[in-house]
């Protein structure tokens, strides 16, 4: 991979926000080719460290009723090297989806040659070591784990933990290029060869989103929940440091990843609002305004990289209610941060009923946030999933 260092970096606190970064070659072959010279914002990321940073990444694909052949398209697109963590929610009545993703699992590693691991989100197992680990808020009325695309993360940067990963990235299921899959996981790994410190994230903004306007393929760059989300986060940005920016062009990525040091000490919000709120809680947390729980992160500082993506991005499209609702969450977890100033406040509020998300002289309420899984004793856990599949490879030591 060839690409530029972040050409802007915004400092909040321990955090660096650093701009987007634009990919020159997605191939750049062996090390060190010395091209270009010293000192070029412009910089070589070789197959040998992407690779070595591939081996210890586990990469987390959260599923929920996506046709079989676009999971396919996903697992080749998934490097070798990585660990591949299915969690999945899919129904297993009148027809047991979740079956069918496994022996498509199943067949693609016989072929590939190559261990992954499979859970359901609801498997009791989880439940119990949930409960167990006194994590209880990421269980339902009925005490399983909450339907949510970040309820499934949760379970997946677990089992990355558990199986030693250093770094854990997301991928969504129902990514229609094997390719850009691919892309994807090489560009977080060359945002983890770029930094240095062990608490770094990785974000993807798509170059392009191709869809289809009066027959004709349109190229769309910005869709307009990451639009208003970016700017309420900047704005959040902006209130503290009393300049204006627009360094957060990711506000929505669901194609990320982290140091899974990093991951583990980040609290988690709801369904699709994790992503906004991760940059959220980095700032609450390192962001200096009030006082870390984790001095020694303060320390060492959090690194953010945003990565532009070459390859279109195509996914199955949700209709217009899911990506308002989207919207809305996003606002919601910025609403309800102790950051969230008087007057950005009153900014959402107008946005959210403009839109009709909520009444006049109404709030959101207090979106569902689940703590940071540093607090969960990993013995414990692992012991009451030790009857789970998954649990299996990972004591065997085939990972
Ligand atoms: N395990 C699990 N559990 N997976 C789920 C669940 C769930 O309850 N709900 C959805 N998923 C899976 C989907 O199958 C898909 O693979 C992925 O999570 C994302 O869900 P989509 O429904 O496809 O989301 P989207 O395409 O509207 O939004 C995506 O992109 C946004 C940025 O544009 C998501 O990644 C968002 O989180 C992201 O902000
Ligand atoms: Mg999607």
């Amino acid at each position: 991979m060839r690409m530029e260092r972040p050409r802007e970096v915004e400092r909040f606190g321990a955090i660096r926000f650093g701009g987007l970064q634009k990919v020159f070659e997605l191939d750049s072959g062996l090390k060190n080719d010395g091209l270009p010279g010293k000192g070029s914002t412009v910089i070589q990321i070789s197959y040998e460290e992407l690779y070595e940073i591939e081996k210890d990444m586990a990469i987390v694909v959260p599923i929920r009723k996506e046709r079989l052949k676009l999971i396919e398209g996903v697992l080749c697109g998934i490097p070798h090297q990585c660990l591949t963590i299915i969690v999945s929610n899919s129904p297993i009545s009148p027809v047991d989806r979740f079956a069918m993703e496994k022996h498509a699992l199943e067949d693609f590693c016989h072929f590939v040659n190559k261990t992954a691991l499979i859970c359901h989100q609801k498997d009791p197992l989880f439940s119990t070591a949930f409960r167990n680990a006194g994590y209880t808020g990421i269980l339902n009325k009925k005490g399983e784990v909450r339907d949510g695309k970040a309820e499934g993360m949760i379970i997946g940067i677990m089992l990355a933990r558990l199986a030693g990963k250093k770094y854990v990235g997301f991928v969504d299921a129902d990514n229609y290029f094997p390719g850009s899959v691919a892309e994807y996981v090489h560009e977080y790994a060359a945002g983890f060869a770029l930094s240095r410190s062990d608490y770094a994230m990785v974000r993807i903004a798509w170059q392009s989103k191709p869809k289809i306007i009066k027959s004709r393929l349109y190229f769309r760059k910005w869709g307009r929940t990451s639009q208003h989300t970016n700017r309420f986060l900047n704005k959040l940005i902006t209130d503290y440091s009393g300049y204006d920016t627009e360094i957060i062009k990711t506000g929505n990525a669901g194609e990320h990843a982290m140091t899974t040091e990093l991951a583990m000490i980040l609290d988690y919000s709801t369904g699709y609002s994790v992503e906004p709120y991760e940059i959220v809680n980095l700032m609450e947390k390192f962001g200096g305004v009030t006082e870390s729980l984790f001095p020694e992160v303060m320390k060492t500082g959090v690194e953010v990289y945003q990565i532009e993506s070459r390859n279109p991005h195509l996914h199955e499209a949700g209709d217009t209610e899911h990506v308002e609702q989207m919207s809305y969450v996003a606002m919601q977890v910025i609403y309800h941060s102790p950051l969230c100033t008087q007057e950005l406040k009153k900014e959402i509020l107008k946005e959210m009923y403009e839109r009709k998300f909520i009444k006049k002289g109404k709030a959101p309420p207090k979106p569902q946030l689940f703590p940071a899984l540093c607090f969960i004793s990993l013995k414990s856990f692992f012991k009451d999933i030790e009857a789970a599949d998954c649990a299996q490879l990972i004591k065997e030591g085939n990972l």
